[in-house]
């Protein structure tokens, strides 16, 4: 075959997968289906700024930001083909869903990272239903930074009823003023500090249009914060949104303590809202968290339809549980876990001498290859004691396992809840509850990406 011919090939075969791209093929058997997709990283233009906006070149998945949504049913498996066209390594992460080892995207721990030009295909069972995301877990301050990011949702097979299931991917960029992203990713200022934050905050990779609503009707919003290191507060004017999961985990439906949906980078949280405003109104969703940079993420609007009708809905259902085992708080084994570093005099002294600023027991880590931190059992329950010694927030997230938050400061926390990752404040302590039930070696985490980079990252082995 002539050079000229297999090139024709070749781009036949990628017309061919382009027209696949985002089909979910579902086979008609009986059985545990397997759902097929098919990503490319690479260049892409995005419209972050809206359609009339400037266009911004990014990094992404099959050209849109936020990548193609995986949407399966609980129990089925899913087989992902990835092709690297971008200019550097990259693998992806499915974040929160408990896969087997091989298939969790840490380079370099548990595969090779995917080489500019290559190829790799994950495929595993999705045994928990829930609200997730995927993203790369090589450059991942650069790569999430440029546009790689996109939902992963799982749907109960008995879902809870509402009028809509709507998705927002919270997305966090730095663009210059010609609408391009700005590079210097890792700085070491940022990196000692909070991160790299963004100055264009997206919902679904764009700057948010107003939300048109209907009175009457109940949504179940899925947030994913897929922000480099923003962490979001926000506050629904006028609104009650009851928290039904944390981290795609099934939660006590409850009302936020404050009134504030509080979601670290990498958190997510599902909730139920009834739009109970009249007819023609608007209501805001404001972004409080950081006191001295409040503003109004976006708007509800509601049309001019008569209300639906109240079907009398009070509190939501609780969503059936996930098959995650329950540690067992009598035997468990406690194992201390201290965050350090950050910009103060020490830190000074590192970033001046090129030194990683921030560590985990005292470790600071250079890439993802390392000794495990810690060393547990296989079907052993333990408790992580984190003790936050830092000046900064911390999204701590483990991966290949989901874990209750049993206390903070030592005072037990109110749900129990189940996360993957905890956000834990200044100066403070979170106690974490697992069975380490998923043998290999895990990431574990802080999730503002220029912290994780800059050195706050180890391994828990499991074994
Ligand atoms: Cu969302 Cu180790 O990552
Ligand atoms: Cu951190």
């Amino acid at each position: 075959m002539s050079g000229k011919n297999k090139m024709s090939r070749r781009s036949l075969l990628i017309a061919g997968s382009a027209a696949l791209v985002g089909a979910a093929l579902r086979p008609s058997a009986l059985g545990a289906a397997t759902i097929e997709k098919r990503l490319i990283a690479g260049p892409g233009i995005a419209h972050l700024l809206g359609p009339s906006g400037a266009e911004t070149a990014v990094w992404c998945y099959n050209g849109q930001v936020p990548g193609p949504e995986v949407r399966l049913l609980q129990n089925e498996r899913v087989r992902v083909s990835i092709d690297n066209r971008l200019p550097q390594d990259t693998t992806i992460h499915w974040h929160g869903v408990r896969v087997p080892n091989a298939m969790d995207g840490a380079p370099d721990v548990t595969q090779a990272p995917i080489g500019p030009g290559g190829q790799f295909v994950y495929e595993f069972d999705v045994a928990d239903a829930g609200t997730y995301w995927y993203h790369p877990h090589a450059h991942s301050s650069e790569q999430i930074g440029r546009g790689l990011a996109a939902a992963f949702i799982v749907q109960e097979t008995q879902p809870i009823p509402v009028d809509r299931d709507i998705v927002w991917v919270l997305g966090d960029f730095r663009l210059n003023t010609d609408a391009t992203i700005a590079g210097r990713f890792n700085s070491p200022m940022e990196t000692a500090m909070s991160g790299r934050f963004g100055n264009t905050v997206t919902i679904n990779g764009q700057v948010p249009e107003p939300f048109s609503v209907r009175s009457g009707e109940r949504i179940r919003l899925r947030l994913i914060n897929a922000a480099p290191a923003r962490i979001f507060g926000l506050e629904f004017k006028g609104h009650n949104p009851i928290i039904i999961a944390n981290d795609g985990q099934p939660v006590e439906p409850h009302a936020a303590e404050d009134g504030r949906i509080v979601l670290g980078p990498a958190m997510r949280i599902d909730l139920v809202i009834d739009m109970n405003g009249i007819p023609g109104s608007a209501a805001l969703v404001a972004d409080t968290f950081y006191s001295d940079l409040a503003y109004n993420l976006v708007e509800f609007k509601y049309s001019n339809e008569s209300p639906l009708k109240d079907p009398g809905r009070g509190t939501p259902a609780r969503l059936p549980a996930n098959p995650i085992p329950e540690p067992d708080l009598r035997r468990a084994m406690r194992h201390d876990v201290t965050l350090e570093g950050g910009m103060g005099m020490a830190g000074m002294m590192r970033m001046m001498s090129g030194q990683p600023m921030w560590s985990i027991n005292g470790v600071a880590a250079h890439g993802h290859l390392m000794g495990p931190a810690l060393t547990l059992s296989r079907g052993g329950s333990y408790i992580l004691a984190i003790d936050n010694q830092t000046r900064w927030h911390h999204p701590i997230h483990l991966h290949g396992h989901s874990f209750r938050v049993l206390t903070r400061n030592g005072q037990p926390t109110k749900y129990r809840e189940w996360r993957d990752t905890v956000l834990i404040p200044p100066l403070e302590k979170a106690d974490i509850a697992f069975v380490a039930d998923n043998p290999g070696d895990w990431m574990f985490h802080c999730h503002i990406l220029a912290h994780q980079e800059g050195g706050m990252m180890s391994v828990i082995r499991v074994t």
